[in-house]
């Protein structure tokens, strides 16, 4: 296949969009083909595509294929509001998608022009796109300064992360590895711990690919390692990505996130979490308050891997234990030494991310 260093691009006759299959990944790498509402919606649910931000883009272009499919209908608006319902439903925790979604809305809601419903949706996914770069470009920019600090009076910088916050996860450069590219273009040493992240093992699946293909030193870990290489004075910074940030600061990642930021706090170490002003909701005010996904027990009691180039599952629990598979956790604000964005370092609290983003804090997004 043509590789492509963006997760989600244009087909070249402009009517739809190719992904990178991510279930496939590290063994093959294969696009997805996305021409219809349903498409997205499948893409989304079944995790060819995940990730905050790349959710919310996909997202935002399954509302220009669903006006695409509706365009002329008498019940149009209808129609839209209904594919916006179905493609929300599909992932609930990441607001990154109810904000590309929301985007599309408003843009139907507000249009005054005449022109093609179908090209302001394209136009706006694009928008979307493109916006996703560049914030995510300027996380590396920010993110790069505590690298660089810690590199001046240290040498090689071990850097902590979890699950991936990489380009996969966003449209190019990724969030949490941003810094990290940076970093590595400009000759600075370092080297990341990578948790695998169980169940769905996105930490030694994609972020260990991304590395890999990026030449940057890396292990991967066991999830339950993490503890043990930042008591043992292997771990400089931790940056992790975030699929929902609240207003108070409190930041909501892949499972498994919050006891690193445990591990970290009762080490000294400094626990940073990386995002996309898109990520943030202004509307909630408390981590306690994010509906966590729960995903299939499947996922807990079976691994899948390749063999011999083919995808294959198999079963590692007793077949009548039961499993839960909660699919996120929230790292309380106390335990975040700050929050990198496209507009600089905040702490995580209400005050400083207001003051940031010049946002009022009483309004919504
Ligand atoms: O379930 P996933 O793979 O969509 O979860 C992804 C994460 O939790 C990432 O850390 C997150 O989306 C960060 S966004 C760059």
């Amino acid at each position: 296949m043509e590789y492509h260093r963006r997760s989600i691009w244009l087909n070249e006759e402009r009517t739809g969009i190719f992904v990178i299959d991510q279930r496939l990944l590290p063994g093959k790498v294969e696009t997805f083909f996305i021409d219809s509402t349903e498409g997205a919606i499948h893409a989304i649910q079944e995790m060819v595509v995940r990730g905050a931000p790349l959710i919310g883009v996909t997202a935002a272009y399954g509302m220009w294929l669903a006006a695409r499919e509706n365009d002329g209908e008498e019940n149009f608006t209808e129609k839209m509001v209904e594919a916006a319902t179905k493609l929300r439903a599909t992932r609930p925790t990441a607001v990154n998608l109810a904000w590309g979604l929301e985007r599309q809305l408003r843009l139907l809601a507000e249009r005054k022009d005449s022109g093609s419903v179908v090209e302001a949706l394209f136009n706006e996914a694009e928008k979307i796109t493109e916006e996703d770069v560049e914030m995510c470009k300027e996380i590396g920019q920010q993110g790069l300064k505590l690298i660089e600090e810690i590199a001046t009076h240290k040498g090689r910088v071990n850097i902590l992360t979890h699950c991936n916050a990489g380009r996969l996860a966003c449209v190019e450069y990724g969030t949490a590895t941003s810094p990290i590219y940076v970093a590595h273009e400009r000759g600075i040493d370092l080297h990341v711990w990578v948790d695998e992240t169980r169940p769905r093992l996105q930490g030694a699946k994609l972020t260990a690919f991304e590395l890999a293909e990026a030449g940057i030193p890396h292990t991967i870990i066991p999830d339950n390692a993490a503890g043990h290489v930042m008591a043992r004075g292997m771990v400089d910074l931790v940056i992790v990505g975030c699929d929902r940030l609240t207003s108070n600061g409190d930041a909501c990642n892949k499972i498994g996130t919050y006891t690193k930021a445990l591990a970290a706090r009762d080490n000294n170490i400094p626990f940073y979490v990386a995002l996309p002003s898109s990520t943030i909701d202004w509307n909630m005010e408390r981590g306690e308050d994010i509906p966590i996904e729960e995903r299939s027990g499947g996922e807990v009691s079976t691994i899948t891997g390749s063999s011999k180039g083919k995808t294959c599952s198999v079963t590692i629990t007793p077949e009548n234990s039961p499993t839960a598979n909660y699919g996120f956790d929230v790292t309380p604000a106390r335990l975040i030494t700050g929050i990198i964005t496209e507009k600089g370092i905040s702490h995580a609290n209400k005050d400083d991310l207001c003051k940031l983003f010049s946002h009022e804090p009483s309004t919504n997004h």
